[in-house]
């Protein structure tokens, strides 16, 4: 029998909402062969798991094809009492800047990019536009060379990717983690060696009670923020670029009045998060609609599929960008909920503000569009587009 929702298809990267549905009306609790894990797809039982770490655990890891040496070592990857230390931390050396600091760079990058977009009649959105800014920012506040932005960016795709025939990451995949973790642990050194105001030396230099990071926790804890802000930003931004294609009254609506603009990011973000699905394992043996998850299990939260459960959010199939969804899973729930949430909701409206002013409509040249392959992630592998 074909499974219901076969984790490594490429109908899932492309278009899981109508095998979440089926999960969600007929197998709450689903047991995924090709994943070899569980799958919680309603509403209720996400959020309740995502929350309750002391069953559903994230110490060995959050990646459903995990990425060795994160386990253990990283806000995404340890429960409490290590995880509260590690965010405690991880959030002191983010507020030595404020916010609006450290994305006052988004404009400049957003406006250099697009001089060069709005010099010819056609671009690529997630190679010329989104990637640029996230990579630029996220590069600026970590204080990393721009030289290797292409080079790091290439690498975390990979890293996050999976390998559909191996069901799982193969060398490849696991060498562009090591790319990365290898390039961020010389940058950790050279802080050391002569510190910069910069996430890194924040990060290095953050102290609670004389406790301070290991040299692998801030490696680690870096590697997370690269790759949540390369992957999960900007993957969302493209993800929302289409949409406002897909539903070209709602960009209408949102070019008239931009106050529309922010409350249309958080209904993309129910609607089609970049952040799909998270794993956990069970650390105590529980009930989940008459299913027996054991000690050792491994658990997908699909915060996707939870985010157009219609006993939550009425009509969860329709597009609104007035709909003002509270409570969505987007970025997650709990002890885990995103770190960089507003950051990555300040960016996104920068950015998309900016993209609008000048470039109000645009088309798709292509009928359609490739998805990136990852077990976690739903992004675009690109995005073409032209100025209409
Ligand atoms: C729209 C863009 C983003 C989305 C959709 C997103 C989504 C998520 C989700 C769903 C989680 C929970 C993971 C889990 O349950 O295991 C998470 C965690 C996290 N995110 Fe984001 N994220 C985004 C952008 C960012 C940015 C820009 C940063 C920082 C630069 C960031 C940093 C983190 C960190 C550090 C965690 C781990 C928090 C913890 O475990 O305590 N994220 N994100």
């Amino acid at each position: 029998m074909r499974e219901p929702f076969d984790l490594y298809s490429p109908e899932i990267d492309a278009d899981p909402f109508p095998h979440y549905e089926l999960l969600r009306e007929k197998y709450p609790c689903y047991w995924s062969e090709s994943g070899k894990l569980w799958i919680l797809s309603r509403f209720e039982d996400v959020s309740r798991a995502a929350q309750d770490w002391e069953t559903f655990s994230s110490s060995q890891g959050n990646m459903i094809d995990e990425i060795p040496g994160r386990a253990g070592a990283t806000l995404g990857t340890t429960d409490p009492p290590r995880h509260d230390r590690l965010r405690a931390l991880s959030q002191a050396a983010f507020l030595r800047r404020n916010l609006d600091q450290t994305i006052a760079p988004t404009l400049e990058i957003a406006d250099r990019s697009l001089e060069k977009i709005l010099a010819r009649k056609s671009f690529e959105f997630v190679e010329d536009y989104s990637s640029q800014i996230t990579v630029g920012l996220l590069f600026r506040t970590l204080g990393l060379p721009e030289r290797d932005h292409n080079e790091i960016r290439r690498n975390v795709i990979l890293a996050v990717s999976t390998d559909k025939a191996a069901k799982g990451r193969t060398e490849e995949h696991l060498a562009a983690f090591k790319y990365i973790s290898d390039f961020l642990g010389e940058e950790v050194a050279r802080r050391r060696a002569e510190p910069k105001d910069d996430l890194i030396t924040h990060l290095a230099e953050a102290e609670i009670d004389g406790d301070r990071l290991s040299e692998r926790e801030i490696v680690m804890t870096t590697a997370t923020f690269v790759m949540a802000g390369v992957e999960s930003l900007s993957s969302f931004m493209s993800v929302f670029a289409k949409n406002l294609h897909d539903y070209p009254d709602a960009r209408r609506r949102i070019v008239a009045n931009f106050d529309l603009l922010q409350p249309a990011i958080e209904e993309s973000l129910r609607f089609n998060t970049s952040a799909q699905r998270f794993k956990r394992v069970v650390m105590k043996e529980t009930q989940v609609h008459g299913q027996t998850l054991k000690p050792g299990d491994k658990v997908a939260l699909a915060y996707g599929s939870a985010n157009r459960d219609w006993r939550k959010f009425r009509n969860p199939d329709v597009y609104d960008i007035e709909r003002r969804p509270q409570g969505h899973l987007g970025f997650g729930a709990g002890k885990h909920f995103c770190l960089g949430s507003q950051m990555a909701r300040m960016v996104t409206e920068l950015s998309m503000r900016r993209f609008l002013e000048k470039i109000p409509n645009y088309q798709l040249t292509e009928n359609s569009v490739a998805w990136n392959t990852s077990s976690n992630f739903r992004s675009p592998v690109a995005l073409p587009f032209e100025i209409v």
